[in-house]
Order: structure tokens, then sequence, then C-alpha cells
């Protein structure tokens, strides 16, 4: 099977995607149409909005992806589409289009799993990549999971979170402040400027599972202290709250990660999806793993979020290895790796 051109698309969520990548190193196009604003309207998601948005943008988007690469339709070899997890409406909109695409234009379909494609959105650098086996941390809106990966198609699951994803824990903790959505890039934000222990929030360490994680824990316990700091008529510090909330969750997702490291005996540990985009977070890990012996690679901040370059990259390997879909495939909402 030739590959030397893949197209990816992306709809899991609301982002509407596409990319196309040569000879599965260089990415040639990447466009990424983002509801965002749609959304922080009403401080989150809604599915059935971004369903309807995504069959507003995606033969624009797709379009944009072939130009922008150069390229036209016909000269693609395969196609590559986000099956799950992710909101059914909104992976039926790209998955829908790709097959009829495919069908259409005689050419091979692959059903990528969002979270792997987020793992192997770290190959995107072709100057900077870990080497198999790695752990790799998938910290997303939807997703936080350490995984031992042993080869672009062997990923063993370590751990999960049991309830919030990381990203949803920034997000929630934004609304509870009267930030807009999404709460990660402006707490971020906001944290540099605020005093990181001022309030010990909460971490929770689950001896028994210690690669799984929860959040739901830390985000009442930043609402207690909203409501009691309320409650004494003073301002909130807003500062002081996303820098303390920030520094709880990163100090889990740290030390998760050199734990499961460590206990694996790799070399290279990896962290992806949305979060990894966040700078202390990069910073801090970049600093514990170099204590500890320990290679750490991050994406660039553009294949952190949604992105169709990661699904396009994901699906080379799978058409390299004779994984394609027939014309009865179905998308997921759960999908497990
Ligand atoms: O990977 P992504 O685009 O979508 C999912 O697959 O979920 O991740 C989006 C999530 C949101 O929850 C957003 O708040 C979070 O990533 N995020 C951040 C940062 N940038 C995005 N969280 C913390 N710090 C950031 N700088
Ligand atoms: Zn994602």
């Amino acid at each position: 099977m030739n590959n030397r051109l893949v197209l990816g698309i992306e709809t899991s969520c609301d982002e509407t995607a596409a990319s196309v990548i040569l000879e599965g190193t260089t990415v040639l196009s990447n466009i990424v149409a983002s509801q965002v604003e749609i959304h922080s309207e009403y401080g989150g998601i809604v599915p059935e909005i971004a369903s309807r948005k995504h069959v507003e943008a995606i033969h624009a988007v797709i379009n944009s992806a072939l130009s922008s690469a150069g390229i036209g339709f016909g000269e693609l070899d395969a196609i590559a589409v986000t099956q799950g997890p992710g909101l059914v409406g909104s992976l039926i909109v790209g998955f829908s289009y790709a097959k009829a695409a495919a069908i259409a234009g005689d050419k091979p379909l692959t059903g990528v799993n969002h979270i792997h494609a987020h793992m192997l959105s770290v190959f995107l650098d072709a100057e900077k990549r870990p080497r198999f086996p790695f752990v790799g941390l998938v910290v997303s809106g939807g997703h936080t999971s350490l995984y031992l990966v042993r080869g672009f198609l062997n990923a063993e699951l370590l751990g999960q979170t049991r309830d919030d994803a990381a990203g949803e824990a920034f997000d929630k903790v934004a609304k509870i402040l009267g930030l807009p959505y999404p709460g990660g890039p402006i707490i971020g934000h906001l944290a540099q400027k605020g005093s990181r222990n001022r309030f010990p929030f909460p971490r929770a360490w689950l001896p028994t599972t210690p690669f799984d994680f929860s959040f739901s824990g830390l985000k009442t316990s930043v609402l207690q202290q909203v409501r009691k700091i309320e409650h004494s008529g003073q301002d909130i510090p807003v500062e002081d709250i996303c820098a303390s909330f920030e520094e709880a969750v990163i100090d889990v997702l740290v030390q998760k990660t050199l734990a499961a490291a460590r206990q694996k005996g790799v070399q290279d540990v990896a962290i992806v999806g949305g979060v990894a985009s966040n700078r202390h977070l990069r910073q801090t890990m970049l600093v514990k793993a170099k204590a500890e012996g320990l290679r750490c690679f991050f994406p660039n901040k553009e294949f952190c979020t949604d992105n169709a370059a990661m699904v396009a990259y994901t699906g080379y390997h799978q058409l390299k290895a004779g994984i394609t879909l027939g014309p009865d495939a179905d998308v997921y909402s759960r999908l497990p790796l």
C-alpha cells in the first residue's frame, strides 16, 4: 500500500480539523477551525451545536488542508479519520465525510483512536522524538491516562482518571471563578502571578492504584474555598487560587508520571494533549525528569490541542500495518486504546 500522502480528519469534539502529511514525516498542512467562541457563551461544549458547526465547516476545512498542502484530492493515497472516543454527533460528521470521500475516490480508509493520536503527536517533531518503550501521559479535556508505549501500535494502559480529566478540572475551576471557557489557558496565565502554596488544595495519590488519577475532590475543595471567602465578604484572590490549584494538578501529574517511569525502567517520558501546552507543567516536568536522569518530550503547542496532523500520522502507521476500515464501519463514544 502506498501511503505517501495521507489526509487526516478530526471532528471528535469542538474542533473541525484536517491535515495532509507526506511520507509519515512531514506535515504539509494543519488546518483547525475552532468553535471555542461559540461554546464559551455557554461555559462549555454544547454537543448539538458542535455537530452542526462541523457540518458547516468540514468541506471548507478539508479543501483548505489540500490547497495549503498544494495537492488535489486525486493525489491523496489514503484517508485517516477519528473513529472515537468523543461526541458521537461530532464524530459522525468527519467519519461520514471520510467514508464517502474514500469510497468516491477509491482510497483506503483507516479509523484512528483519538487518544492514540494524541500519544503519537509527540512524533510530529522530527528532531526530538522519544525512544520506545516510554511512559506517555495523555492529559486533555476528556482524558487523563498513563500508558507504557512499546511501539507505534502498541500501548499498555497503566492508569486513568476515575472522575474528571485534568483539563476538565481546569475548565470547571475557571467556571467557579467566573473565567471564560476553556479554562486551561487563562488559569495558566493568571497562575503566573499568584502564590502556589497559599491554599494547600488536596492531591489524590490513590496509593492502592498509584497510576490512577482523581480531580473531582480538588475541584470541590476549590469551590468550598471560594464560597468561604465570598461569605467572609473579602475579594476572591483569583491569581492565588489559580496558582495553588494549578500546582496541585501539576504536582500529581508529574509525580505519577515519574513514578511510572521508575517502575517500568524507561528512560523517556512524553506528555501530550491540551493540558501539555501548560507552561508550568512543561517547566516542572523538564526539571524533575532531568533530576532523575530521564528525558522528557512534549509535542509543539499546535499539536497539543486537537488537530488532524496527529490523526494522519497515526493513520499512516496503521495503514503501513494494513489496518483499514470497510464501508459498514461506525464511530464510538468510548473506545479503549
Ligand atoms: O486535547 P484537547 O484540545 O481536547 C480534548 O481532547 O479534550 O484539550 C483541551 C483541554 C481543555 O480542557 C483546556 O482547558 C486544556 O486542554 N488546556 C490547558 C491549557 N491549554 C488547553 N490546560 C492547562 N493549561 C493550558 N495552557
Ligand atoms: Zn483531544
